[in-house]
């Protein structure tokens, strides 16, 4: 090992560094021994010896032996290497995973959740309280209020955190999809499966399981998904083992379950199953004082995201945002910032920027602040950025859409210091 040189001991009742290891080897106690032996070399550093004990004979050919040595030798690097590459790769894969999990916890724990109006601070005193119990929680709320953000910080806020979360879009599987979605199939189940396969129940062993849009579940898979909910277990179809439930349950919903019940279309009693822990997330309109934070949330990630300079909005801007009534909740003011970010090519976003649906007449960005002749001219540019963007960056196209000539089009374009090329594709 040290040497990484081979090693030839003919007679090892003669070699000083033997004397005290024929104790060792009791069971050859008269025996003239010969002891060979070679390296295991890796890149040419050595990690290893092999070596052999034979019978001395006095014509022994030790050339040959070493020779043969050093090929067993070579083989036993080259097994070292393989299960190094092995090793180093598996490593890999534990790093970027830690890396990644680490990363989605950040996405998701509570520093995610923007707001600090009243309303969501009494959400986040609940997700607080629930999160550590196993409790089923349901999110009721309208769409887009950030119910699927909630159901994240649930899960990495508690003691499933390192286990899957699994999320089901009960709305988005087809009704003769669901079951074995949900539940699994086994080999043969049905035409068409030809392996088994693991349903969202038995990958979320551990960890918890998200039922987004629950209240668009048909009536037959509701009974089947309340006896799971009652008796902690289910098959997979077309099997009859029977698997326990390791889960967590997190249901969102921005039906209103009880019509819903009233119309014969939700079942009561898998309602109250549901219904353990309720959590109402606030339209937007009713926090108003997290508008603000959130567009400024949104500024910065699209900025990046679009590597874009934009910091701030305008005042008239401002106004606008905190003066509409956001029926798409934060996913559409998410939207209308990203818009902006698109549009904007200065530093701050203006009035013209935000989604016409925003462009009411007391709040259109028209205040004091700018006269008439530059609010026409912020009107002029918008105009002539969503006809290019409609026409995708079509000028002769543009034009018609906008019932003048090319000329006159490409004119103002230049005056505005558009560029036309970006709206192509
Ligand atoms: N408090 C918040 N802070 C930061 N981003 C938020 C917040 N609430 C919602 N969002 C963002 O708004 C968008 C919509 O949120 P989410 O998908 O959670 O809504 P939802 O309630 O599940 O809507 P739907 O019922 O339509 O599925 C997402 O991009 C989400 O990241
Ligand atoms: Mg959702």
């Amino acid at each position: 090992m040290q040497t990484g040189k081979p090693v030839v001991v003919p007679r090892v009742s003669r070699e000083p560094g033997f004397l005290h290891r024929a104790a060792e080897r009791p069971e050859l106690p008269d025996q003239e021994l010969s002891y060979i032996s070679a390296p295991v070399a890796l890149d040419g550093r050595t990690v290893g010896a092999v070596g052999i004990d034979l019978h001395f004979k006095a014509d022994r050919d030790y050339n040959r032996t070493v020779k043969f040595l050093g090929v067993v030798g070579s083989m036993i690097a080259q097994a070292v290497r393989v299960q190094r590459l092995i090793q180093a790769d598996r490593q890999r894969l534990v790093d970027e995973n830690i890396h990644l999990r680490q990363e989605l916890k950040e996405r998701y724990d509570f520093s995610n959740l923007v707001g600090t109006s009243g309303p969501m601070r009494q959400v986040y005193e609940q997700v607080a309280q629930v999160a550590r119990t196993n409790t089923t929680v349901i999110l009721r709320g309208e769409s887009g209020t950030g119910k699927e953000l909630i159901a994240h910080a649930i899960h990495y806020n508690s003691s499933r955190a390192k286990k899957p979360f699994i999320k089901v879009s009960c709305a988005a599987l087809p009704h003769d999809l669901i079951e074995s979605e949900l539940f699994g199939y086994d080999k043969g189940a049905f035409t068409g499966a030809h392996q088994s396969k693991k349903g969202r129940f038995e990958l979320a062993d551990g960890g918890t399981l998200f039922l987004d849009e629950v209240g668009e579940l048909n009536l037959a898979t509701q009974v089947k998904l309340l006896r799971v909910l009652q008796e902690r277990e289910f098959e997979r179809l077309g099997s009859t083992e029977t698997i326990r439930a390791n889960i967590r349950l997190v249901a969102a919903t921005n039906k209103d379950l009880e019509k819903a019940i009233l119309a014969g279309e939700f079942r009561e009693d898998l309602y109250y199953r549901l219904n353990v822990f309720a959590i109402f997330v606030p339209p937007l309109r009713e926090r108003k004082p997290d508008v603000l934070l959130l567009a400024d949330h949104f500024i910065e990630k699209f900025a990046r995201e679009h590597g874009k300079k934009v910091k701030r909005i305008s005042t008239p801007a401002i106004d606008m945002l905190a003066s509409y009534h956001w029926p798409g909740n934060v996913r559409e003011l998410g939207n209308a910032i990203e818009r902006a970010v698109v549009l904007c090519d200065g530093q701050v976003v203006h009035a013209h920027h935000l989604p016409p649906t925003l462009q009411t007449a007391d709040a259109s960005g028209t205040g004091q602040t700018s006269s008439l002749k530059d609010s026409l001219e912020a009107f002029e540019k918008d105009a002539l950025q969503d006809a290019l963007k409609s026409a995708r960056g079509n000028r002769a196209k543009a034009a018609r859409l906008l019932s003048t000539t090319e000329r006159i089009f490409n004119y103002r374009v230049r005056r505005y210091r558009i560029d036309w090329r970006r709206f192509k594709g």
